[in-house]
């Protein structure tokens, strides 16, 4: 029996979805369930030569063994919802999708007020994918919950019911994270944050699971940080550096161009802190040293390389277990068997 969750440690895009794919592949868990806070992320899977862009079903689809629940605390946009549904049509996601019959619904008219409204789309710089005024409206207690829902009958499941149970049976359950440290309500940048927390805690709650039966906390960091939207980020870079080095980004929902600067030592350690890290996962470090494109060994990798690692660990006290050399979901360095 184990619980684990992934979440993102910097401002979102940290390579969440590439982790996800490559460890619910590897692992097989039984449940497979996505916290965070709803379709305002975007996380890139890359499977088998084949590329998706998933905002709402959980990344480890690509395990047609798993159940796919969505928690509690996840806003849910049908519409999203059932496009996802259909495109994974290949992965046979129909009948092993459920959420949370408490989720709580965006409306057409969440998406119309996000976007409406100047603070959030320009301050902000908000996705316009509804989640603030979902939550909002979630506070307010007059949204709709997924049970009342129509386009959802018979695509909601008792989350926590099926968590615990499944734990309490000796499963395996894997929780995604979204999102990530620097956006959270209240650990985040405020007031250019999402609305609400995007901690490793929240991240259990919104599914339901109590904290006492979480077995690790992995924590993404991409080997450079990015942004979108507004805030501080003090190691940003210039664009024209960015692109110099080949680190140019574009978001997966909004297609808007990512703010690039260096990795944040300082910022790491704060995230792991709060995130109760028991591991980290270090994402893109082929685009930081071309060499380890693809390497699968960390025997292999560059003693440049190694030393990163290694401040990381230093920095932050926590092990790096998984490195990324490229998007494909084998092209990873899997070092947990060596924690043991
Ligand atoms: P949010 O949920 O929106 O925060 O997104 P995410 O954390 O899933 O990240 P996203 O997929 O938006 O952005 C990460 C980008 O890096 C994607 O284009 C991935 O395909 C890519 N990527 C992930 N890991 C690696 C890696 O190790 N190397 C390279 N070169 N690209 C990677
Ligand atoms: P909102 O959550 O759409 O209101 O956006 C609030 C802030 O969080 C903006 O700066 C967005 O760019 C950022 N944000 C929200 N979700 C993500 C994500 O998944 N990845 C990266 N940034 C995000
Ligand atoms: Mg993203």
């Amino acid at each position: 029996m184990t619980c684990n969750i992934l979440v993102g440690g910097s401002w979102g895009d940290e390579g969440k979805g590439k982790c996800i794919t490559y460890l619910c592949y590897k692992d097989q868990p039984d449940i497979i369930a996505r916290a965070g806070v709803g379709p305002n992320a975007g996380h890139s899977v890359e499977f088998h030569g084949d590329k998706y862009g998933l905002r709402m079903i959980p990344s480890g689809f690509v395990y047609t063994g798993a159940r796919l629940l969505i928690g509690a605390g996840v806003l849910v946009d049908p519409e999203v919802f059932h496009y996802e549904l259909d495109y994974l049509n290949k992965y046979q996601v129909k009948g092993r999708t459920f959420a949370d019959l408490r989720c709580s619904i965006i409306e057409p008219k969440h998406k119309e007020q996000d976007k409406a409204n100047e603070y959030l789309a320009k301050k902000i710089g908000s996705t316009g994918t509804g989640c603030g005024p979902g939550n909002r409206d979630r506070v307010m207690r007059v949204a709709k919950q997924a049970r009342d829902w129509e386009s959802m009958e018979g695509f909601t499941a008792d989350v926590p019911l099926e968590v615990n149970t499944a734990l309490d049976e000796g499963k395996d359950v894997f929780i995604e994270g979204s999102q990530g440290y620097g956006l959270s309500l209240y650990y985040g940048t405020y007031p250019f944050v999402t609305s609400k927390d995007t901690t490793a805690s929240t991240a259990a709650a919104d599914i339901g699971v109590g904290p006492t039966r979480i077995d690790e906390v992995m924590v993404v960091f991409k080997s450079y940080t990015t942004r979108v939207g507004e805030g501080p980020f003090p190691t940003e870079i210039k664009q024209e550096e960015a692109e110099s080095r080949g680190l140019e980004e574009y978001g997966t929902v909004t297609g808007r161009r990512r703010r690039v600067g260096e990795f944040d030592m300082e910022f790491a350690r704060e995230s792991c802190m709060i995130n109760g890290a028991t591991q980290i996962a270090l994402t893109c470090v082929d685009r930081i040293y071309p060499a380890c494109e693809r390497v699968k060994d960390y025997a292999d990798l560059s003693g440049e390389v190694k030393r990163f690692v290694e401040d990381i660990q230093d920095a932050t006290g926590v092990p790096v277990t998984i490195i990324g050399t490229g998007p494909d979901m084998e092209d990873t360095i899997d070092l947990r068997d060596e924690l043991l």
